[in-house]
């Protein structure tokens, strides 16, 4: 089967590493755009754009792709979907309509309340003054997110009311919602959808946080580990049943089929399981540690996805193995962008034993006219890691992301500290 991944991410090289351990063969990957790590395992196409339905179309037909993996948000908002099924083309990825569970809270919000799925309260404001009522309603910690995709950067979390009110009035255009703080631990867990039937991925467990202790601002994610020990028995089940197959009937319903990948971002509370986002994409760096574990053919699930035949479909297996994954991030990041710079050691990191996933590199040439990997963004690699145990998974993957220089950069060093003894 001819595949066609879009997307340039760490996300996307996970997805690429794990079709191509499952029984996918190189020679039937292309990837579009890509980035210098990718092109390591398959077939890039640099110069086509994710973002543009006909181009992409185009290029599909014309190399005979049976099957696309749409990696990022800005393609499906972009309707990259709804051109290649127009053309016949299986899509693993929803349509623009139905990408709006992630592209608009609100939207997300009324979907969630008419199937009847737990959520925090959340009140849509269009004014400051609306903004401030709803905060003295819900109380501090105050939660404010813009309605709409922010590129990371549309949700504050803060007791601090003057910074509420500030990031409020950052994102009044786009519209705000001010929600319920939901303590608890958090879980992402990925169903893959067909329209009418969902099958769940494992639970991983995201570090949304730039520095250790979840201190300092939210980023993209710093890290994650799955599965996750401290889950109770049922909750998969529970989240299938309470979340995800009521979302995707209810998007049945409305007539905007659910298909591709259904992100729930969720809260475990004192008083039971609630969704804090939906996501309508693979979440990035959890699918390095999710897709890792994964032992079933990747290309026949998200085929069967994409062609609505999961109803029936053997569930996935994952290895009893755990993962673990760690972000090298630029200096500077969230905050501020780094000037593009030399990285070095990736080979001894391999041999350290991790798989490298990367995210922002380029392959460049230096003054001696070697070949260079150059850092070109906030997050520029996932280094992945399993074993038995979160301990030797931990220490292998510490171990690894030790040997990589890049100057000025930064990591986590309590990714799944919780979890090892
Ligand atoms: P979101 O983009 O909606 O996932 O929000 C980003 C991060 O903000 C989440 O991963 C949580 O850590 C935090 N967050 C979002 N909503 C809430 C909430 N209602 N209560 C507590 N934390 C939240
Ligand atoms: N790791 C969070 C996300 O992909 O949205």
């Amino acid at each position: 089967m001819k595949i066609l991944v879009l997307g340039a991410g760490a996300r996307e090289h996970a997805i690429v590493k794990a079709l191509l351990r499952t029984g996918t063969a190189k020679d039937d990957l292309i990837v579009a755009p890509g980035n210098a790590g990718i092109a390591l395992d398959a077939h890039t196409e640099p110069s086509l754009n994710p973002n543009l339905p006909l181009d992409v179309t185009k290029f599909a037909l014309e190399h005979g792709i049976e099957l696309a993996i749409i990696g990022p948000e800005a393609p499906l908002v972009a309707g990259v979907s709804d051109a290649l099924r127009s053309e016949g083309i299986a899509v693993f990825g929803p349509s623009q309509a139905a990408a709006q569970l992630e592209g608009s809270k609100s939207f997300a919000k009324e979907v969630m309340a008419a199937a009847g799925v737990p959520t925090g309260m959340a009140r849509e404001c269009k004014t400051i003054e609306e903004v401030a009522d709803a905060m003295d309603e819900f109380g501090a910690p105050y939660v404010i997110k813009a309605d709409g995709l922010a590129a990371g950067k549309g949700v504050i979390v803060t007791n601090d009311r003057d910074a509420a009110i500030a990031h409020a009035e950052k994102f009044m255009d786009i519209g705000i919602l001010v929600e319920e703080f939901l303590a608890g631990q958090e879980v992402s867990l990925f169903f893959l959808a067909d329209g009418k039937t969902v099958v769940p991925l494992t639970p991983a467990q995201d570090f949304k946080r730039a520095y250790d202790n979840d201190e300092g601002p939210n980023t993209g994610g710093m890290g994650a580990y799955s599965p996750l020990p401290w889950l109770p028995e049922g909750f998969v089940e529970e989240v299938q049943r309470e979340v995800a197959q009521p979302t995707v009937d209810e998007m049945a319903k409305l007539g905007i089929p659910f298909v591709g990948l259904l992100y729930c971002g969720l809260i475990v509370t004192e008083r039971g399981i609630r969704v804090i986002e939906f996501n309508a994409r693979f979440g990035d760096p959890e699918t390095q540690v999710v897709l890792r574990r994964l032992t079933s053919s990747l290309s026949g699930l998200l085929y069967k996805a994409a062609t609505g035949q999961l109803n029936g479909a053997s569930t996935p297996d994952f290895t009893k193995d755990v993962a673990i994954t760690v972000v090298l991030a630029s200096e500077g990041y969230p905050d501020t962008s780094a000037p593009n710079r030399p990285i070095s050691g990736l080979a001894e990191a391999e041999e350290a034993g991790v798989e490298i996933c990367h995210a922002a590199t380029a392959a460049g040439i230096d003054d001696t006219g070697e070949y260079v990997l150059i850092s070109t963004g906030g997050r520029v690699l996932s280094v992945v890691a399993t074993g038995t145990d979160f301990s030797s998974a931990r220490a292998q993957a510490y171990a690894g992301i030790e040997k990589i220089q890049l100057e000025g950069s930064h990591y986590r060093k309590d990714i799944a500290a919780r979890v090892a003894n």
